[in-house]
């Protein structure tokens, strides 16, 4: 299971007797599709056919993939002839498009938060809740990046001393916007370091040499809305709607990985020995956590990697018998491309995802 990281091969696998494994990307000049495009070559996924779709400015672009180059085309307006799409073009496009996908036969695996919050949309980490993929009706949705981040490291400590509450600080690279977030930290930094006037375009503010703690629109509780997707997604992932949440989601300029801080209140106490050696047992957890030799998580280290680095755990000395701990993740790869191939993966090595005869013509 989970072998997206582990084996590199040609990216395309024949499966014979007329049978093609077909897999599109929707939204494959994106940030999060330049990464599908990586992850899917070094997968275990069997497939013989990979299609890109962008919007109509995109059209005709070639993208490497596999030792080829592949066409982008303008995503159509009805269903794709695709067993598996991974959709990547926003909360929009999957709205409008992907039940035309579904009924064409695909399974959707989609990277927006159109569906996450729908009953009978399975939300889905595999190193979590692999098993929920299986009961899909079309749709699998991947969870906002920093709930896939904050999960992956959580819910192992849930399941062993049971999480009372939990509260979480953000740290969220510019890339969590897109690629535009990038180019905005990029450009404005040069503009800054000239003396000029930053601006904002993409974030609320200017973010070169500053942290914003405003990402997505406000509540009328006060909280954000990417701060309440950590509540009800990692309720959703984890399956326990009594978890008692709190999450400051924070911008920082950096280009890519979320780290966060998090506080968790536990039924049953554990020390630090203790959870650091489940989380060692974790799958998709990398334990960096020797302070006296200056090892815990940093984007720095965590970005390009699958498993989501944690450390400096230490007693709470707020919630006795609890944790406080600092987790870095690439959210490109685990919070949101990494994820979508893995479940993609499951289904497979579970038997869940079928080649179709393809449609000649
Ligand atoms: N960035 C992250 O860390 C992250 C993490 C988890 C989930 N997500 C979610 O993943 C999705 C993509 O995010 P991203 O960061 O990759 O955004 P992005 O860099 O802005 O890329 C957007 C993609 O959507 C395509 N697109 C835009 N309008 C389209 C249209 N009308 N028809 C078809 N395709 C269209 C774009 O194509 P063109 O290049 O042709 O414009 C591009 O390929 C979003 O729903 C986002 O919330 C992102």
């Amino acid at each position: 299971m989970f072998t997206a990281a582990r084996k590199m091969r040609g990216g395309f696998f024949l499966l014979g007797r007329g049978l093609k494994m077909r897999v599109a990307i929707v939204g494959a000049t994106g940030a999060v599709g330049h990464e599908l495009l990586k992850v899917l070559e070094a997968s275990t996924l069997q497939m013989d056919e990979l299609q890109l779709y962008a919007s109509p400015r995109s059209a005709g672009l070639k993208l490497p993939f596999a030792g080829r180059e592949l066409t982008v085309r303008a995503t159509p307006e009805g269903a794709i002839d695709a067993d598996v799409i991974l959709a990547s073009a926003g909360g929009s496009i999957s709205k409008e498009k992907a039940p035309a996908w579904v009924a064409g036969g695909a399974v959707v695996i989609d990277n927006s938060s159109a569906f996450r919050y729908d009953p009978e949309v399975p939300l889905v980490v595999p190193e979590v809740n692999g098993e929920a993929a299986l009961h899909h009706k079309g749709i699998i949705a991947n969870p906002n990046c920093t709930t896939a981040i904050a999960v992956v490291a959580v819910a192992p400590l849930h399941r062993a001393y049971g999480v009372k509450r939990m509260i979480v600080s953000t740290y969220q690279a510019t890339s969590g916007a897109g690629q535009k977030g990038m180019e905005e930290l990029l450009d404005q930094t040069r503009v800054a370091l000239g003396g000029g006037d930053a601006g904002a375009s993409v974030f609320a503010h200017p973010i070169p040499f500053n942290v914003i703690p405003h990402i997505d629109a406000f509540q009328d509780n006060g909280y954000t809305k990417e701060e309440m997707k950590v509540v009800w997604e990692t309720r959703k992932i984890i399956g326990d709607e009594s978890l008692q949440i709190s999450c400051t989601a924070v911008r920082i300029p950096t280009l890519r990985t979320h780290s966060e801080a998090i506080t968790l209140e536990l039924e049953r106490p554990a020390t630090p020995e203790q959870a650091r050696e489940l989380l060692r047992q974790a799958a998709g957890v990398e334990v960096r956590d020797e302070p006296g030799a200056k090892l815990y998580p940093m984007p720095l280290t965590a970005s390009g990697k699958y498993d989501v680095e944690v450390g400096r755990i230490r007693s709470s000395l707020v919630f006795g018998g609890g944790l406080d701990l600092f987790v870095a993740g690439d959210q490109l790869l685990k919070g949101a491309a990494l994820n979508a191939v893995q479940i993609a993966e499951y289904l497979q090595e579970n038997g869940a995802l079928k080649a179709r005869q393809k449609a000649e013509g």
